[in-house]
């Protein structure tokens, strides 16, 4: 028997709620149901009261003698948000506190799970992506909404996933803390990732190369936040302007050949790949021993590039040639900085290198001038090969990392 808050807010999923509250009484658990004020426009307090048995409030003003705002989430197991509206994401982000509910939720130790519903234009509006995302970094639990019709005529990405699939990502969820609990710190201990960062440079001559602007801080974000989920982290380093964190198992390559070879030995016995490293696409044809010297003619140099091997379409394709007798990784995270351009947008050029490539996730971000590289900021859209719901991150590279880790901890547990 757990001790579980149900939050409800004022979405129009509201009612399904009272079907979630059945499931968890049905499967033994005590249930206090705080709704917000605006959610009692859609579900009254006396149909939670009657269900759940216990007396409702809404506001830290009720029952004060009872000091409920701090005491429902210190006594809780869990707290289940159900449906989370665009608002309550939003405060709850905020850290605000301004009703029952958000109090409970800065008052509680225990793990939150929040089913987001809203429209999609909602659902997607940068501050709810923005939102979701510093939920995520702080290990809030999203279950991510369902795509379907919605209020009114319209379709898409926002609805609120039946109550018999909530109770179970919710039961899942409870076992999976359960086992993280009792065989280590975090949803990967006893996992090796295997992370790539920073980026290759190409020899021109003994003191020029081509390069790119790739700091490595992505991929230290990522390598700290697989070490906080208890992760064996093996970290091969391209060239970054930061230390490599510590506590990694550190290797380290120049050129993108070098990597290939770097990063295909730290991925043997690995449960994941994370190839974040920017790697360049082309090297010039000829290592030239001596520096390049300008000419007395003042004829322009001509340097002759050719193709660098594709380390992730490789990778792959070795994993298929060793099938299962092999040790190469089932879960292999590709990124993909994109541009877009006339023809297609950052997003379209994304997809198609998924499918492409036949890596299992693809995190994708829009890199220019100015954006992702060396800055501390981010906005990536992670893409899954197995059709699940696209997830975006926006906002410092740690809470980018978070937000990937999250989702490989996630589908690792669904392997
Ligand atoms: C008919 C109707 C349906 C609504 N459905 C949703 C919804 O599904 N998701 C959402 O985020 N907001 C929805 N809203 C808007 C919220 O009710 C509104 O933002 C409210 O202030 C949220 O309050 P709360 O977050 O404190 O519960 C809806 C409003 C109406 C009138």
């Amino acid at each position: 028997m757990k001790r579980i808050v149900l939050g409800v807010s004022a979405g129009i999923a509201a009612y399904k709620a009272a079907l979630l509250l059945r499931l968890f009484k049905e499967a033994g658990h005590h249930v206090d149901v705080i709704p917000t004020i605006a959610s009692l426009q859609f579900v009254g307090a006396a149909t939670w009261e009657a269900l759940s048995g216990n007396p409702v409030h809404t506001s830290v003003f009720e029952a004060v003698d009872t000091v409920n705002h701090v005491r429902l989430g210190q006594e809780a197991d869990l707290v289940v948000i159900a449906p989370a509206t665009a608002d309550v994401l939003a405060r709850a982000a905020a850290g605000m506190a301004n009703d029952l509910l958000t109090g409970t939720l800065l008052a509680t130790g225990a793990p939150v799970v929040m089913a987001p519903a809203m429209h999609t234009e909602m659902w997607e509006h940068p501050a709810t992506v923005a939102n979701v995302a510093t939920l995520r970094s702080r290990g809030v639990h999203i279950i991510e909404p369902a795509v379907g019709r919605l209020t009114g005529k319209d379709s898409g990405a926002g609805r609120l996933p039946d109550p018999e699939e909530i109770f179970a990502a919710v039961s899942r969820y409870l076992e999976d803390e359960a086992t993280s609990r009792s065989s280590g710190p975090g949803p990967l201990a006893g996992k090796i990732v295997a992370i790539s960062a920073g980026g290759t440079r190409e020899p021109l001559d003994p003191v020029r190369y081509l390069g790119n602007r790739s700091s490595g801080r992505q991929g230290i974000a990522l390598a700290k936040a697989a070490l906080a989920a208890g992760a064996t982290v093996r970290f091969i380093a391209a060239h970054m302007d930061l230390p490599a964190p510590e506590g990694v198992e550190l290797s380290t390559a120049s050129t993108a050949r070098q990597l290939q070879g770097a990063v295909t030995e730290a991925a043997r016995g690995a449960d994941v790949l994370i190839m974040s490293a920017a790697v360049a696409d082309f090297r010039p044809a000829e290592y030239v021993d001596a520096k390049i010297k300008k000419s007395d003619d003042h004829a322009d140099p001509v340097i002759t590039l050719v193709r660098n091997p594709d380390i992730l379409a490789m990778l792959i394709a070795q994993r298929a040639a060793e099938g299962r007798s092999g040790d190469l990784p089932p879960l292999v995270v590709g990124f993909a900085a994109e541009t877009g351009d006339a023809e297609a947008g950052v997003l379209e050029y994304g997809a198609a290198k998924l499918a492409r490539k036949g890596c299992e996730m693809l995190v994708v971000n829009e890199v220019g001038e100015n954006l992702t590289f060396g800055t501390d900021e981010n906005t990536v859209t992670i893409l899954f090969a197995d059709g699940a719901q696209p997830v975006h991150a926006s906002g410092s590279k740690d809470l980018v990392a978070a937000t990937v880790i999250d989702a490989v901890a996630g589908a690792l547990g669904d392997g």
